[in-house]
This record gives structure tokens, sequence and C-alpha cells, in this order.
């Protein structure tokens, strides 16, 4: 099975709606020239509208950055998955290492976005990942297996292609010290190896698994070219467009290499 390479862009609390715009006018024609790629921008909420309206049938495809499992209620500042599909999101992230840290979600949080995104056919975008002293103690794969296992349990019957995992070292996010691509293919293949004890084959075959934390051009070829990395999800380097359409074309490429 052939999985679909995704470049994903986070810009986290950043760009106003005219940034958005200028953005979203530059990256559709160069992503179009991407065919083998899927590229999603995952925008503040106050975006959202303005670039699912630009994106429209174009191949980019716009993304959140959270949302809340409840469709409507009292929940002071939230919003949920019906209203991201009232402004077209086709994408969310969900337990975002920030979120986790900084918000307090946890993975129970978690992994009820992740039910619920896909309940509403919203392509989830699950991150997982330790943090340096955990690394440090040999605990990376209790963390993150703990992270995907409550994930995959409130799961049920989803096929894998309803879902996407983002293994992001915190330690890695934002800092410029990139996990060695030899790390990110060795959680990531662990990552897909729990997948097929506990969901099967065909599920684990499905899955795309990104990697993330200090992606930019200089470093995305080697990691796509790593077996079983299937994209990335980038926050510094897609702020600027030029380098989030380098980013794409690197997945891009990597296609072609490994078609050749
Ligand atoms: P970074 O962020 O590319 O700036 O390290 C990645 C992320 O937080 O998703």
């Amino acid at each position: 099975m052939t999985r679909r390479p995704m470049m994903a862009a986070n810009w986290k609390m950043n760009k106003t709606i005219r940034e958005a715009q200028e953005y979203t006018a530059a990256l559709l024609p160069r992503a179009a020239d991407s065919e083998d790629v899927d590229v999603v921008v995952c925008v503040p909420f106050t975006c959202l509208h303005e670039v699912g309206r630009m994106a429209g049938d174009s191949t980019v495809i716009a993304g959140a950055q959270n949302f809340y499992h409840e469709d409507s209620g009292a929940y002071t500042g939230e919003v949920s998955a019906p209203m991201l599909l009232d402004v077209e999101a086709g994408a969310v992230i969900v337990g975002h290492s920030e979120r986790r840290e900084v918000f307090g979600e946890t993975d129970d949080m978690v992994a009820r976005k992740a039910k619920r995104a896909v309940e509403a056919g919203i392509l989830p975008i699950v991150c997982v990942g330790e943090t340096k002293e955990e690394r440090d103690a040999g605990d990376m794969w209790e963390k993150v297996s703990g992270q995907v296992g409550q994930v995959l349990e409130e799961l049920e019957d989803a096929g894998g292609e309803s879902l996407v995992f983002a293994y992001e070292p915190i330690w890695a996010i934002g800092t410029g010290d990139t996990a060695t691509p030899e790390d990110a293919q060795d959680a990531i293949g662990k990552i897909r190896d729990l997948l097929r004890e506990t969901q099967g084959d065909d599920f684990a075959a499905s899955v795309r698994i990104l990697y993330g934390g200090s992606v930019k051009p200089e470093n995305a070829a080697e990691i796509m070219a790593q077996e079983g990395i299937d994209g990335a999800l980038v926050g510094g380097a897609s702020l600027e467009v030029e380098s989030f359409v380098e980013l794409i074309g690197a997945a891009q490429n990597a296609v072609a290499q490994t078609e050749q």
C-alpha cells in the first residue's frame, strides 16, 4: 500500500487575515505543481474561513490547530467539529505539545478529540512526543506508546486513512535541534509496529506518520528519504510561503525518487 506524503504547515499563533490571504494566493498555484503530496495549512481560527474559502476545490487542505470534542454548548472560548466543517476545514491538529504543556490537555482529552474529528470526517493530525528529560531517561517509548495507545482505544473501528500521527519530540520543536533522521525513523517505526499489533496490518499500512520538530528546507530531503516517514508537520519554516513551497517540493522529490 502506498501512502500519499503530507506536508502540513502549523502557523501557530501567527498571521492576520490579510497575511493569510497573501500566503494562500501564493501557495495555491505552487502546491498544484506537487500533485503527489497532500498539502495542509493549519491556521488560526480567525483565518480559517478565508483560507478554506480560497483553497476551495484546490489540492490545499485548510486545517485548524485545535477544537473541542463537544458539538455545542457552554464551553466558552471553544470551537467544535461542526463549526470547523462550516468553514470547510479538512484537517485539525490534535494534542500538539504546546496544547498539552501550556494549556494542560491530557491524553484523555486528546483521544476524545481524535475520535470526534474522525467521526466528523475531519482528518486529525495527532501529535505525540517526549521531552528531553524523558528521552535522556530512556522513557521515550513509554511516553509515546501511552499517547498513541490512548487514541487507539477511543477509535474503535475507524480506518487507518482517517487519521494521521505526527511524532514531534518536544525538545526538537522550535529549537533548531532536529532529531536525527535515524531517531525519527526509529520512533516512527515503533509507532507503526504498535499500530500493527493492536489494529492489524491494513490499518498500520494506511496510517500516515509525520515527523515534526525544526524541519526546514536544509534537512527536509534527508527526513523525507527515510522509509516509513510520510511527511512533516512544520512550524517556523512554514511561515514564509517560499520556504514551505520548498518543503512541499522536497516531499514531491522523495516520491519521484522512490518511483525510479
Ligand atoms: P517547528 O514546529 O517546525 O517550528 O519546530 C513544529 C511544530 O510545533 O509542529
